[in-house]
């Protein structure tokens, strides 16, 4: 009797052993059969062999060793690279690189479980790789309309900052319509240009040039901007591409001291809609700096900030006429560490979340793309109120030295705060319409679930 229990027990022992292990290895997270996959959509196209990451993921023993980083990665948000916080305010966002939470359960489980091959029979989705110096909207929309390249100029691998300014026309003989449009320095003034500004300028009367509109903007990481369906952001016949170039030698992938990097140019590539779109679309687009805490005569003149020292600021602008919000990308430099948007309704008092990016970082401008279907649709009078926070502490982990007075200006040191973003201007009559197709589509999702 006694020697029966204990065989009985011993078999259910073994049994529940076994259960145990397939459950295991049904619940097996492997290389080859999840984590390939999401690395190759996700990661390659920075990790690789020329491309801007530090290291490469193209294959199984490339990113095994580096398991452990990318769960910390990963799972605290840092890779891809894209700050914005997926718990305030509007998520759905063009060219979005955020993980989705699944993926990162899914790479943080693998690591826990000693980061597997998996089945070798089993392998990863092929993927293609572009060139690295290839437009990134390329794979969509094909080569660029128009190419307009900045003057050539040489400049010391390390160093202080320098501007480079100058005029370059675009040969455009009709007015057309940006679909989308990209700015990236070519070679090695990826290293040096900290940002570049481009805006479409058009000769006076007098044969001055007068400024038109803003192009784009380009700031170190920034991947580039579209504009939605049904608008246009005119580019002008005859127009003049003004160039604002922004470099910091040493900035980032510093060179030997005292070498000079040749030739740099930084190149503007447009896509633009089909000739005669400006009389389909209603509505007009530009693409603006918002002030953030002071007016236009005394930009960021008064910012400062004291050694070990924090500052918030705060901006607010209102249009007589309803706008939609297309896009958003806060401006800072160093010691900038989160930003925000919220629109505020007079009639009611609310103060409505739109945007939040908590930790934010220099190293990647990103301009934030709401899905045409939910960007945000502001009323004439409502306020668009813009936050950033500034920490000059020991605590910003970007910030090269807290004892130091921190003040407004241009250069990569001192600080800056403003505000990009692109906006659809609408007439009242549109505005409305736009609501009602909302609230349609709401209505018969509501009605199909
Ligand atoms: C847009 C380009 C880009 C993408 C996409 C990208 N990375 Fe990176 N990654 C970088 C760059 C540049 C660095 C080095 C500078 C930095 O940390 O920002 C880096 C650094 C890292 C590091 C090292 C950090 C350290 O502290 O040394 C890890 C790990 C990493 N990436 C993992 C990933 C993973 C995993 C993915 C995909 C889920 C990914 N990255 C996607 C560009 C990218």
């Amino acid at each position: 009797m006694r020697l029966l229990t204990r065989s009985t027990m011993l078999v259910t022992l073994i049994f529940a052993g076994a259960n145990l292990y397939a459950q295991e290895f049904e619940n097996a997270v492997t290389y080859n059969g999840d984590v390939g996959r999401i690395i190759n959509e996700n990661c390659v196209v920075c990790h690789r062999e020329g491309g801007i990451g530090p290291m490469q993921f193209e294959t199984y023993e490339q990113v095994r060793p580096w398991a452990p980083l990318i769960q910390f990665k990963v799972a605290n948000r840092e890779m891809p690279p894209y700050a914005y916080d997926h718990d305030v305010g509007i998520q759905r966002l063009l060219d979005d690189w955020r993980l989705a939470q699944e993926d990162i359960d899914t790479i943080v489980e693998w690591v826990n479980q000693g980061s597997p091959l998996g089945d070798a029979d089993v392998t990863p989705p092929e993927f293609e790789l572009a060139d690295p110096d290839q437009w990134n909207f390329t794979a969509e929309l094909g080569e660029p309309t128009l190419v307009v390249e900045s003057v050539p100029i040489d400049i010391p691998a390390s160093g202080n900052d320098m501007w480079h300014k100058h005029y370059v026309p675009t040969g455009l003989e009709t007015d057309r319509c940006i679909k989308a449009v990209q700015v990236k320095p070519r070679g090695n003034a990826k290293s040096v240009v900290h940002h570049a500004n481009s805006s479409a300028y058009l000769p006076a009367e007098d044969g001055s040039l007068e400024r038109e509109n803003m192009l784009t903007e380009y700031a170190m990481g920034k991947w580039g901007e579209r504009v939605p369906d049904g608008v246009c952001r005119t580019l002008p016949a005859g127009s003049v591409v003004s160039w604002d170039i922004h470099m910091f030698p040493g900035g980032i992938g510093a060179t030997a001291p005292g070498t000079v990097i040749e030739d740099n140019v930084v190149e503007i590539g447009i896509w633009f809609h089909p000739e005669g779109y400006e009389n389909e679309a209603r509505f007009k687009q530009d693409l603006r700096s918002y002030d953030i805490q002071f007016t236009r005569q005394n930009r960021e003149e008064k910012l400062v900030i004291p050694p070990n020292g924090e500052l918030i600021t705060q901006g607010y602008h209102s249009f007589d006429h309803p706008v939609r919000i297309d896009s958003f990308q806060p401006h800072g430099h160093l010691r900038m560490v989160a930003a925000s948007i919220e629109i505020f309704y007079p009639e009611t008092g609310i103060l409505e979340p739109i945007s939040q990016i908590s930790n934010w970082s220099a190293t990647w401008h990103h301009s934030h793309i709401y899905d045409p279907e939910v960007a945000p649709l502001v009323p004439a009078g409502a306020t668009i109120v813009l936050r950033q926070w500034y920490d000059n502490t020991s605590k910003n982990p970007n910030n090269p030295d807290p004892d130091q007075w921190v003040f407004g200006g241009n250069r990569t040191a001192d600080e800056m705060s403003h505000a990009w973003m692109a906006v659809t201007h609408l007439d009242e009559e549109g505005y409305q319409e736009l609501l009602a197709e909302r609230k349609e589509k709401e209505q018969r999702s509501l009605a199909d679930n």
